[in-house]
């Protein structure tokens, strides 16, 4: 079984993209909707959780640890993979690798919460995989609450992102990273703002292709089978809104259980 964890829904944007892609396979997601958003929190904090949800999956029997998060990407990577001695993946490299392969005049925007910007590792990774590339970044704050409260079309939303783009619109990039598993549930109101002439990288896309190279999965085909079932879901606070949200995310039902850490 793959386990996956977010601070909250985003992660479902991933686990979504990983059942497209291993139809096959048990995926246990857990939603740290208590204790959301990580992104304004200290990186001691956002370490200390990281361990807590993964010790929690292998208690469900997860054989690897997938992190649907960049905020605990960002910074409890290095600190999962040296505790728990066993495959761990974070979505930063496999994004900001799609993105510089993507990208034609390497002006890459990256947008995410205020602490995987203020990390700083998305610059260094895509400088690693290109050093000539030019990287313009801005934090978007709002975004996780406004998806967590399933505020997708509302004008108010359109605005913020609107706001929040404007800087990088200036800097002319030609591609932007979805620096945040929460961001492509507003992928539309993005790109209508951004440009269509800018290619956006999903986080989700980039990592499943790498858990599928893993775990030696066949090439993607068409699966019109109920693939949810393979799916459990916990949350470390049950609300309402999280079902709504994850349903418009998966596009279909889901069973959520409550989890205690
Ligand atoms: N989904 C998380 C990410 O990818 C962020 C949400 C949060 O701030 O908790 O960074």
């Amino acid at each position: 079984m793959i386990g996956v964890f977010d601070s909250g829904i985003g992660g479902l944007t991933v686990v979504r993209a990983l059942l497209d892609r291993l139809p096959g396979h048990d995926i246990t997601y857990l939603g740290d909707t208590a204790r959301t958003p990580y992104g304004s929190k200290s990186a001691a904090t956002i370490i200390k959780y990281s361990l807590k949800n993964t010790e929690f999956l292998l208690r469900q029997g997860a054989r690897f640890i997938v992190i649907a998060c960049n905020t605990a990407s960002s910074y409890a990577f290095q600190a999962v993979q040296d505790q728990f001695k066993l495959p761990v993946f974070e979505v930063i490299g496999p994004g900001a690798h799609l993105a510089v392969r993507r990208s034609k005049r390497l002006r890459i925007g990256v947008i995410g919460t205020r602490a995987t910007i203020a990390s700083g590792v998305y610059e260094a990774k895509i400088k690693q995989e290109n050093s000539q590339a030019q990287v313009f970044t801005a934090p978007c704050p709002l975004l996780v609450p406004l998806v967590e409260e399933g505020w997708i079309s509302r004008r108010e939303t359109t605005m913020i992102v609107r706001n929040y783009l404007h800087p990088l619109k200036t800097r002319q990039i030609d591609t932007l990273i979805l620096g945040c598993t929460h961001y492509p549930v507003l992928r539309h109101v993005i790109q209508r703002k951004i440009g269509a002439r800018v290619a956006l990288v999903d986080s989700a896309e980039a990592i499943a292709g790498q858990v599928a190279d893993f775990l030696n999965a066949p090439p993607p085909t068409e699966t019109p089978i109920c693939r949810t079932r393979r799916l459990t879901v916990f949350v470390t606070d049950v609300a309402e809104q999280f079902r709504r949200t994850a349903r418009l995310i998966l596009q279909h039902p889901v069973k959520i259980h409550q989890a205690d850490l």
